[in-house]
């Protein structure tokens, strides 16, 4: 069953603090406004407008997308976001081109073939989240919400593998790569 963002967006405090790809490889994002897929409440769009990015969150959650907008209007930072659900196969992503595409702790893998004619050339990627090990510790050993085990040493058509770890760090496994857009 799918979960219910809003319920706990409206229950749990959101983590403030980025991801670890985001926080790691960040200053490496070429000039330019970046993409971050189900942004939830921010903390990795905030993250990137600080280092002075323009960001287009997008996201499903209106209780998310609110906490965002209270977000934008207390730092005044250019965080954008956008409601959209991202498992619509009639979904228009926006047309960019990115400096790049954030995508942390959700998995939809139909989007990843749109990466690399999203991003300029030498655009970055950042992908994080659980695998599976954590699927099975958690009982969902099934799900297809969690990157499989070296999974995202492949990347798609047109990106190049720039760094990949993967691990349990925090209370989980977890997973992540940057990807590069090939070119100048
Ligand atoms: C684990 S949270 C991660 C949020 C954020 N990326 C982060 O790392 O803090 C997963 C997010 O995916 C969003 N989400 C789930 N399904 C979605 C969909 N179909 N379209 C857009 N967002 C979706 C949820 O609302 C939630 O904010």
């Amino acid at each position: 069953m799918a979960r219910n963002w809003d319920e706990h967006y409206q229950t749990c405090a959101p983590p403030s603090y980025p991801a670890f790809v985001v926080r790691t490889y960040g200053s490496l994002l070429p000039e330019g406004v970046v993409l971050d897929l189900a942004g939830g409440a921010g903390r990795n769009a905030f993250f990137l407008a600080a280092l002075g990015h323009r960001v287009l969150l997008l996201e499903q959650s209106e209780v998310a997308l609110a906490m965002v907008r209270d977000e934008v209007a207390r730092r005044g930072l250019p965080v954008h976001p956008i409601r959209a659900d991202l498992e619509d196969p009639g979904l228009a992503l926006p047309p960019g081109p990115f400096a790049g595409v954030v995508m942390s702790y959700f998995v939809h893998r139909p989007l990843l073939r749109h990466f690399a004619r999203l991003l300029v050339p030498g655009g970055l990627v950042l992908l994080e989240g659980f695998d599976r090990h954590e699927a099975i510790r958690r009982g969902r050993g099934e799900s297809p919400r969690y990157w499989e085990p070296w999974e995202l040493l492949h990347p798609p058509e047109g990106l190049s593998l720039y760094a990949f770890g993967e691990g349990r760090w925090g209370f989980a496994h977890r997973t992540f790569a940057v990807w590069r857009k090939l070119g100048p």
